[in-house]
This record gives structure tokens, sequence and C-alpha cells, in this order.
């Protein structure tokens, strides 16, 4: 039997596969597809005419490339949008073409950077020997390293060793145990809620997903469709992120009607000061007199006063008076699981009809968002809060690390009284939390970082964890040097005694 020469074999297979382009080409073209203007693509300039989307449509064939007849039994298309096979060739023709040694991407805009990434960039590439890093919202040791805590350790390894895990996708909804466990967590064991069957979790991505997917819950579904004159509250000043996340989901403040109220659960992050539990009964009666939506972030439970009961005392207290609400829960910092991205949207409802609606239309924001949530971290919180010794542990692994904060904030406090640093600094120690509200002003905080390689946010949040046995007393001399030399800011203890309300802008 004759067998072919390598040389014809390959030309005979190119022949094949530009045969296969061409008519791949003509199919897709060709093919049954209405074309249609992605109306949530930008419409103007070059990208108008790109942005056009393929839709699949029954009636029409390869015989039948009747496209318009075919949109009417399509009926949430309009003619408008909807182009014929020429149409969309000549408008792919008359697209005005880039000049050839410009860029796609020419006309996009630099962004500015995240100012606490920033800060740890600048750190990383400061070379003097005794820098100190206060920016990130991060947990160090006082050796000023990251901790993974033991019990995290100890349950990656059950993980490692179980045959019955796989990589399957998870529901869209995430790990059952690990959404039903982390609700049980903030609203407690005991919840009238949770007996009641009206309490719900959507597995997120980190705190920031639970707040990303509850906002746009709130804006397609809450006080009307597409609502985005819905006024979003939060508290002046924030984190920085709540004005982020609410802008991106659309929201424009416009008036106060059912207003929603972003609410720190506890640790308020930047100022590390929470109301009371009198100023919390008084916030929840106004909220419930005026209709106003509570939307809980709960990214420090445990870590403000090493008690997970304590952390959540406003939560329950919320849920105890018929409250419905929202409540986004991170694990990046009680469980140090900071790049696993876990998070949990817990939601109160008034009834198990209303929940499992709301969790259905919860469903489709998350399928359209990540689809479905990574498993690593889920399931390491979920072995850890299912399982009553591991669950001991994980507390005295977050008392550790609260324990650590209380005692930085005593050491900096008294060694700034010891120093004589103009001004009380009886805040360090009334705030709670991972960070303090230093009340340093915007030139001490240039002189911190400028002249002493102390690297803090420029609102003069320190994060409390920075500090070590070995930096603190440079920091505090630091601290000393800048307050006496750049004047302190006159109102600080105004705006440390409560912040104040502000419709995000
Ligand atoms: C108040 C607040 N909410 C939410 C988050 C987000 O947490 P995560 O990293 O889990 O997205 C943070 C993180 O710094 C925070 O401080």
């Amino acid at each position: 039997m004759s067998t072919a020469s390598p040389l014809t074999i390959i030309t005979i297979s190119l022949i094949i596969a530009s045969g296969l382009r061409v008519l791949m080409n003509v199919s897709i073209l060709a093919s049954p597809y209405l074309w249609r203007r992605n109306s949530s693509l930008p419409q103007s300039g070059r990208s108008r005419k790109l942005s056009l989307i393929s839709r699949p449509c029954d009636g029409v064939s390869s015989q039948n490339p009747g496209l318009l007849h075919c949109a009417s039994a399509w009926n949430q298309v309009t003619d408008d949008s909807v182009f014929s096979l020429e149409e969309v060739t000549t408008s792919l023709l008359l697209q005005p073409s880039l000049k050839e040694d410009m860029s796609v991407f020419c006309d996009v805009q630099q962004a500015a950077p995240v100012a606490v990434f920033k800060l740890t960039q600048d750190f990383n590439n400061d070379q003097f020997p005794n820098k100190v890093n206060l920016g990130v919202g991060a947990y160090r040791t006082d050796e000023g390293k990251p901790w993974v805590l033991p019990v995290v350790k100890k349950v990656e390894k059950l993980i490692v060793h179980d045959d019955r895990l796989n990589h399957e996708y998870l529901p869209i909804l995430g790990l059952t145990e690990f959404r039903s466990s982390s609700s049980k967590i903030v609203l407690g064991d005991g919840s009238p809620a949770i007996r009641e069957d009206r309490v719900g979790g959507v597995q997120c991505l980190g705190g920031t997903g639970a707040l990303k997917i509850g906002a746009e819950f709130l804006r397609r579904f809450y006080n009307g469709n597409n609502n985005t004159k819905t006024p979003v509250y939060v508290s002046a000043p924030t984190w920085e992120n709540h004005n982020a996340v609410f802008n991106s989901a659309g929201f424009e403040d416009i008036c106060p009607e059912r207003s929603i109220f972003v609410l720190h659960a506890c640790a308020h992050n930047p100022t590390g000061t929470d109301p009371t539990q009198e100023q919390w009964k008084q916030i929840a009666e106004v909220m419930m007199r005026r209709k106003l939506f509570a939307f809980f972030d709960s990214a420090y439970q445990g870590f403000a006063s090493g008690n997970l009961d304590k952390d959540a005392w406003a939560v329950r207290y919320f849920v105890s008076m018929g409250i419905e609400m929202f409540c986004a829960q991170s694990f990046s910092k009680n469980f140090g699981l900071y790049n696993e991205r876990v998070g949990n949207l817990t939601i109160v409802a008034r009834d198990a009809d209303n929940l499992k609606r709301v969790l259905s239309q919860m469903e489709k924001i998350v399928r359209t968002t990540w689809s479905n949530p990574p498993s690593q971290g889920a399931r390491i919180v979920a072995v850890t809060l299912n399982s009553p010794e591991l669950f001991s542990e994980w507390k005295d692994n977050v008392k550790t690390m609260a324990d650590r904060v209380l005692r930085m904030r005593a050491q900096l406090k008294a060694k700034l009284q010891a120093l004589g640093t103009p001004g009380t600094w009886d805040h360090i120690t009334d705030q709670i939390g991972m960070f303090s509200f230093t009340g340093l002003n915007s030139k001490q905080v240039e002189y911190m970082v400028k002249e002493k390689h102390i690297y803090l946010m420029a609102s003069g949040r320190i994060n409390m964890c920075g500090l070590t046995s070995k930096n603190i007393d440079y920091v505090a001399e630091s601290i000393h040097e800048a307050v006496t030399k750049a004047k302190r800011a006159e109102c600080i203890h105004g705006v440390l005694r409560i912040y104040k309300w502000v419709k995000k802008s």
C-alpha cells in the first residue's frame, strides 16, 4: 500500500483548513441569527455600529433569510433594532477605519489608582529600612507578617484529604451549608427569623460582592423597577468603596422617600466609632417610622470586640424589631481569607414567600455577574462553622487578632501621652476594630509619609495591625513630631464623636 509523503499530507491539510475557514465565515454570517444592536453597549461614535450581537431565531432557516419577518415573532425586539445580514455587512464596511498605527484602545482614559493599593505599592518601593505600612486593611502579626489562622490551616488539610470533594460548579447561589451557617453567625443561633424560614443567603465574592449583588437587586426591584432615583445614604466618612459600588449599580440621589441606608454593623471603617446600643435603638426606630431600608455591612464580626455576638448586636436588634434587611458579610478579615473572596449576602424578609421570590431574582443577578461562586473559601468557612470544636478554635483565633489590636491601641495611646503629644488621645482606645482614625490632618499625614516613611491613608486612618512592639516607639515619636511640626486639625473630636450621614455622591 502506497503512503502519502509528509509534504502532501501538510498541503492537503492546509487546503482543507482554509476551505473550512471560508465555509465557517460564510455560515456564521448566513446562519439563522438575528443581528441586533446591543442596547447595553455604548451607542455613540465609533462603537455604535460595532455593537451588534446575534440572537438565534426559531423562524429563520438558511432557506428563509427573511430576518425582519422573523423579528415579528420575537416580541421583545423592535424592527428598529433588528438588522438584516446585508445591513450588517454594509454597516461594517462603512466603519470609519482606524489609522494603521492607532490602537483600538486609543480612546480609553487612564483611571486613577485605588488609594489604599497605591499606598502599599509606594511602601514596597520605599528602600528605607524602618518603613512602616499602616495603610492596607489586613491583619499582621507582631512580627509584621500576614497570619494564616491555625484553624484555617487545619481545615484546608481536611479539605485536601476529603475524596468526596471535587471541582464541579457550585449552585448559582453558592454552597448551601456555607450560606446557612453564615446567616446563623450574624443573626444568632436562636434567631426567630431563621426559625420562621425567612432568612436566605447568597454566597458572594467577599463583602464587596455581597454589597454589589445587594445593590444590583435594590436598583432592579426595590421601590419600583430599575429605580436609580432612590437615594442611598452612607456615613461620612465611610469605606470609600461604598460610594463606588452603589454608583456602579446606577443609583443617583434625588429624594429621601424609602431611602437606602448603608450601616456598618460594627467597627466602622474608617473611624472605628460605632453607635452605642441606645443610639442603634434610635436609628432603628427612625428607620421603621420613615420606612427606610437597612443594608448592613458586616466586614469585621469578631474583630471589633473579640466576641461574635457582641459585634452582631445591632443586626440582631434590627431583626428582633421585625425589620426586613440585607446584610453583606465578609469573611476576609475574621477568617484571614482575603484572597479567597468569601462573602455572603444575608437576606431577612418578612416571610418565606417574599424570601423565595427575592432569591429567585438573586439567582438571575448572580448568573450574569459571576455565574457560580468559587468553592475553596466557602468550604473552609462552612466546615469551621459547622463543627463545634473547629468553631470554638476559630473564635479563639479571632480573639487573638482582636486582642492584639486592643493591646496596640492601649500602647499607642500611652506612648503619645508619655511624650506629651498635644491634644487628647482617648479616641485611640475608644475606637474599635482594625482601624483608628488618628485625627492627623493632611499636612501631618504628608509629613509621616514623606519624612518618616510611615504609610497611612490621607484621611489619617491607620491600620492598628500595622503596629508591632518593634515599630510602635518609632510610630509614636513620628506622630509626636508630625503634630508638633504641622498644626493638628481643630475640629477632629467633633468628627470622631459620631459620623454624620450624607447622601452618596
Ligand atoms: C466596611 C467594609 N465593607 C466591606 C469590605 C469588603 O471586604 P471584602 O474584602 O471581603 O470584599 C471592607 C474591606 O475592607 C470594609 O472595610
